[in-house]
């Protein structure tokens, strides 16, 4: 079977979490992606949040299966004779540098077009043109200019950043979307194109509903399906929200039975308006199916607060599974809260393969998360990581041509390794 993306070949200039994100989506999909690390050090991340001493950590490894590993010294003349060499062999650049790195490499948008014009030169930057352009940013000031830490955690609680990598891995995938478009548009144009995901604009994407809201509360200047109403006050701007939905259907986080030893025993409960009449009967209030101040939707909002305490008195006197069983089998939306242990050895996640079992020449096994966009005719299977510059004779002599004399002296020049002092100065 081929793959979605085979024949697509990739230089991996990317490093840290929403680049890497990105390409190992694109190595998934059947593209071949080549990783160019510094020598002696690699990506950062590598060596960040390490397990066990001197082994590729599980950031690195987790971030970059399905790649191979090149490594190049891009700031001596062989290493970026090695680099244009690749440019040239290449479809895809993908690249996440602090602004201004690339160019001060050298190779600016028109440098890398110039070498190949059917090139797709795809960055992350932290913002896009603008007065913050030259800022470095990492995933939670991505998060917090982004709009998402304003309008998440608690009215009464500071801006809050959430688990969820939405700066860096949201970008990562808003990057691969534009990368995919760019090569489609390609097989027409028959020309390359700058693709950009700034991650605030990235993050602001994923937060559009609050975006939807702010227009909402200015018109109006109430959000009836915010806990500030209906006896709290609203400001100039999107309050945080805590757990309620915030949308069409109401809903919030209730305790199960266990839940004052168990930190995660507790569900999410949509009061969804088609089921109203079900979930009445199954918290034991039949009378609110017709009770006007129950009955309709609009009625309900003012009284969430009493409504979701009534349901609660229900699922705590059950276990969050038992809770997801029986509001499932009457079309009740609720979703239990699972740790990360539950979700590691939850067998359907592991028979889908979006967790899986990697085994690593130097770790062992571990576990990580696969493809979670499935292709009906392109088939992911999750390689391990490449070990740093794994594959640098490879990708010099099968890829790139190079004579065994020129890959002698690429070598001898420090180009892809460390030099000898006087040659390193190049
Ligand atoms: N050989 C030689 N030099 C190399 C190299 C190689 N193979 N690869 C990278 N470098 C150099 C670059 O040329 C640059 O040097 P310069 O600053 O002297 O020009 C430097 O390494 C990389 O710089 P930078 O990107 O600034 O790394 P950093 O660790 O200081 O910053 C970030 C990290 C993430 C903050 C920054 O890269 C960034 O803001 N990226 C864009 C936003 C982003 O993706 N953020 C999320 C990361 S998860």
């Amino acid at each position: 079977m081929s793959k979605a993306l085979e024949g697509v070949r990739v230089l991996d200039f990317t490093h840290v979490q929403s680049g890497p994100t990105c390409t190992q989506l694109l190595a998934w999909m059947g593209a071949d992606v080549i990783k160019v690390e510094r020598p002696g050090e690699g990506d950062a991340t590598r060596g960040q949040l390490r397990d066990i001493p001197g082994v590729d950590s599980l950031y690195f490894t987790m971030l970059n299966h399905n790649k191979r590993s090149v490594t190049i010294n891009s700031k001596t003349k062989g290493g970026m004779a090695v680099l244009e060499r690749l440019i040239q062999h290449c479809d895809v650049l993908v690249e996440n540098f602090a602004p201004g790195a690339l160019d001060r490499m050298g190779l600016s948008w028109e440098r890398v077009h110039a070498l190949n014009p059917r090139m797709i030169m795809a960055s992350v930057k932290g913002f896009g043109p603008g007065k913050y352009e030259d800022c470095k940013v990492y995933e939670n000031v991505a998060q917090c200019a982004g709009g998402s830490a304003s309008t998440t955690g608690f009215e009464d609680g500071l801006p809050t950043v959430t688990g969820a990598q939405i700066g860096d891995s949201g970008t990562g995938l808003h990057l691969a979307l534009g990368i995919v478009a760019a090569l489609y548009q390609r097989t027409h144009s028959g020309r390359g194109q700058k693709v950009l995901a700034p991650m605030q604009d990235a993050v602001l994407n994923l937060c559009r509903v609050k975006l939807r809201d702010q227009q909402r509360l200015e018109r109006t200047h109430t959000l009836h399906e915010y806990p500030q109403y209906p006896d709290g006050k609203f400001g100039d701007a999107v309050p945080r929200a805590g757990n309620a939905s915030g949308g069409g259907q109401p809903g919030s986080i209730l305790k199960c039975k266990g839940w004052e030893t168990d930190p995660n025993a507790y569900i999410y409960f949509i009061t969804q308006a088609p089921v109203w009449e079900k979930i009445c009967d199954l918290i034991g209030e039949p009378g609110w199916k017709t009770h006007p101040d129950f009955a309709k939707p609009p009625a309900r909002l003012p009284r969430l607060k009493q409504i979701f305490e009534r349901i609660e008195q229900w699922t705590m006197t059950k276990t969050k599974f038992e809770v997801m069983n029986e509001c499932n089998a009457l079309d009740i939306p609720v979703g239990p809260i699972l740790s990360m242990k539950e979700l590691a050895e939850e067998q359907s996640l592991r028979e889908t393969g979006t967790i899986v079992e990697v085994d690593h020449p130097t770790r062992g096994k571990y576990l990580s998360v696969g493809n979670p966009i499935k292709l009906s005719d392109s088939i992911s299977e999750v390689e391990r990581s490449p070990l740093l510059g794994e594959h640098t004779d490879e990708i010099l002599t099968k890829v790139l041509k190079f004579s065994p004399r020129e890959v002698a002296a690429i070598k001898a020049s420090g180009a892809t390794g460390q030099a000898p002092k006087a040659q390193a100065a190049e």
